[in-house]
C-alpha cells in the first residue's frame, strides 16, 4: 500500500525527517507508561500497520484496544473531514445536533432503563463521572469498593482503584506513588477461577469471592459504600472472564446494601460480541462508563446513567473544555452505524470463536498456554511453566511478544504477573487474517518455547 496525502508543508516535513532528526526530537519526550520498545509506526490500513522502515504488522492491540474498524477507516475519516469544515470544537455550554444525535444513539444501545448520557473528553473521566454521580446518589458516602486486579485508569480519581496502586505484581509501582490523592477505594477478591484464591473448583464453587464482597460491603468501608467499580470482564488484570452467576450475585449484593453498581465497559463495549457487558450478563448496573473505541478513534468518554437517579446539576459539577467535541461525536455516530450495518457484532463472535479454536490447537503443542480466555475478540492467553504447577512464565511471554513483532504481528502484553498475551485485533478482522495471526503466533511459540 502507498500513502498519498495531498501535499502539505507540515506533513511533508514531518514524514521527511531523517532518523537522526527523529532521534533528537525523541529526546524531549517524557512517557509515563505503556509497553515501549516496539516499532515507530508510520501508517496503517485495516488490521495492518507499517513502521518507518516499511515493515508490515498485523496489530492485535487495536492501539490500546481502541480502533474497532482498524486503522484509517475511510468512512469514519471522510465523515470527520466533511464535518471539520462545518464545526470542530464547541464549548459544552452550546448545544449541537451531533451531541443530541449521539446521546440518543448511545441510549439506544444501552440496556433498557438507561437513557441519560454525559459526554467527557476520555475514558477515565467517564468513570469519574459515574463516581461523582454515585456519590450524589449515596448521601454520606466517601469510599468506593473495587476488585483485586482491576484497572480503571490513571487519573487521580481512578488510579486508586487500579491494580498498579497495589503490590499485585510483587512490587509497588505507578499508582502507589500518589497515595495522598488516591485513597478512596477498598478492594474485594476478584473471581480469578484459573487461580481461585479459595481453592475452589468450578464444578463445586460456592462463590466465596461473592461472599467476600458481601463481607467487604459490611465491614471494610467507613460509612455507606459510594459504589462498586466493576469491570465485568477484567482486561488489564488478566483478561479474566467473570462467571455469570458471580455477576448476578454482585447485583444482588449491591441491591441489598443499596450500593450503586458501576460497570466499567471501557474495554467490553461491542468487543465481547454484544453491545454491552450488561446485555451479555443480563445485569443492569446504575452506571456504565464507555471510552476508548466509542469515539471511533478520537477521544471520547461517555457516562450512562440509570433512569430515576439524580443526575448533574448545571452548576459546574462536570465541566470540561473538550467535553463537546463534535468531531469525536460524528466519528462515534459513524462507527455505531457501521457496526450495525455491517453486522460487526456477528463478525466479533465468529472470528473470536475461530481464533479460540486455533489457540486450542496450538495449546496441544504448547501446554505452556495454561489458560485461554476468550469472549468475542477479547482474548487472553496465560502462559505457565506447566499446566499443573501454573508457575507464571513472565520472561518467556515477553519474548513471545517480541518474536511476534519480529515476525510481523503485535500482541498486547499484560496481566498482573506479566504472563498474559492479549489478542484483541480490530473487530473487522477476517478469517484469513486470523489464520495469519495464528501462524505467526505458532512460529513465535516455537522460537521461544522449543
Ligand atoms: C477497563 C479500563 N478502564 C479504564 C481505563 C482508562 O482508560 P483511559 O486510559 O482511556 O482513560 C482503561 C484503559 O486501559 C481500561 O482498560
Amino acid at each position: 500500500m502507498t500513502v498519498q496525502p495531498d501535499s502539505n508543508e507540515t506533513l511533508d516535513s514531518l514524514y521527511g525527517m531523517t532518523p537522526e532528526e527523529a532521534r533528537r526530537c525523541q529526546e524531549h519526550l517524557m512517557i509515563g507508561g505503556g509497553t515501549r520498545g516496539g516499532p515507530v509506526l508510520h501508517h496503517g490500513e485495516g488490521v495492518r500497520v507499517w513502521d518507518v522502515d516499511g515493515k508490515e504488522y498485523i496489530d492485535c492491540t487495536s492501539q490500546s484496544w481502541a480502533l474497532y474498524l482498524g486503522y484509517c477507516s475511510r468512512e469514519i475519516w471522510e465523515t470527520v473531514d466533511q464535518h471539520a469544515s462545518r464545526l470542530t470544537h464547541v464549548h459544552q455550554g452550546f448545544d449541537t445536533l451531533p451531541r443530541f444525535a449521539l446521546a440518543k444513539r448511545i441510549a439506544g444501545v444501552a440496556p433498557a432503563g438507561m437513557n441519560r448520557v454525559s459526554f467527557v473528553p476520555t475514558s477515565a473521566l467517564a468513570l469519574e463521572g459515574a463516581m461523582k454521580l454515585a456519590l450524589k446518589n449515596r448521601p454520606g458516602s466517601a469510599n468506593f469498593v473495587c476488585l483485586w486486579d482491576s484497572y480503571h485508569g490513571t487519573t487521580l480519581g481512578t488510579m486508586g482503584a487500579s491494580w498498579i496502586a497495589t503490590r499485585s505484581n510483587g512490587r509497588y509501582v505507578g499508582g502507589s506513588r500518589f497515595l495522598p490523592l488516591t485513597k478512596q477505594c477498598v478492594r474485594a477478591p476478584n473471581p480469578y477461577c484459573y487461580r481461585c484464591y479459595f481453592g475452589q473448583k468450578p464444578e463445586s464453587c460456592d462463590l466465596m469471592c461473592a461472599k467476600m464482597l458481601d463481607l467487604t460491603m459490611q465491614k471494610s468501608v467507613n460509612g455507606p459504600p459510594a459504589g462498586l467499580l466493576f469491570e465485568p470482564l477484567q482486561a488489564s488484570g488478566g483478561q479474566i472472564i467473570f462467571p455469570r452467576r458471580y455477576v448476578e450475585a454482585v447485583r444482588e449484593i449491591c441491591d441489598r446494601y443499596e450500593v450503586p453498581l458501576i460497570f466499567d465497559e471501557i474495554q467490553t463495549f461491542i468487543r465481547i460480541g454484544k453491545w454491552t457487558a450488561a446485555e451479555f450478563y443480563g445485569v443492569t448496573p446504575e452506571f456504565i462508563a464507555l471510552g476508548k473505541a466509542v469515539g471511533g478513534g478520537l477521544p471520547l468518554g461517555v457516562t450512562i446513567v440509570k433512569d430515576g437517579l439524580t443526575g448533574y446539576d448545571p452548576d459546574a459539577e462536570e465541566l470540561h473544555t473538550f467535553a463537546n467535541n463534535t468531531l469525536s461525536q460524528v466519528a462515534s455516530l459513524k462507527l455505531l452505524q457501521i457496526i450495525e450495518r455491517d453486522g460487526v457484532l456477528d463478525n466479533v463472535n465468529r472470528m473470536g470463536a475461530y481464533l479460540n479454536e486455533g489457540l486450542l490447537r496450538l495449546q496441544r503443542e504448547f501446554p505452556e498456554m495454561g489458560d485461554i480466555r476468550q469472549v468475542g475478540l477479547h482474548i487472553g492467553v496465560e502462559f505457565v511453566k506447566d499446566p499443573e504447577g501454573k508457575e507464571p512464565l513472565e520472561t518467556e511471554t515477553k519474548r513471545i511478544r517480541d518474536e511476534g513483532i519480529r515476525r510481523g504481528v503485535i500482541f498486547g502484553l499484560a496481566g498482573v504477573r506479566g504472563n498474559l498475551l492479549k489478542i484483541k485485533p480490530p473487530l473487522v478482522i477476517r478469517q484469513d487474517e486470523c489464520d495469519e495471526v495464528l501462524r505467526l503466533l505458532g512460529e513465535s511459540l516455537r522460537a521461544v518455547l522449543r
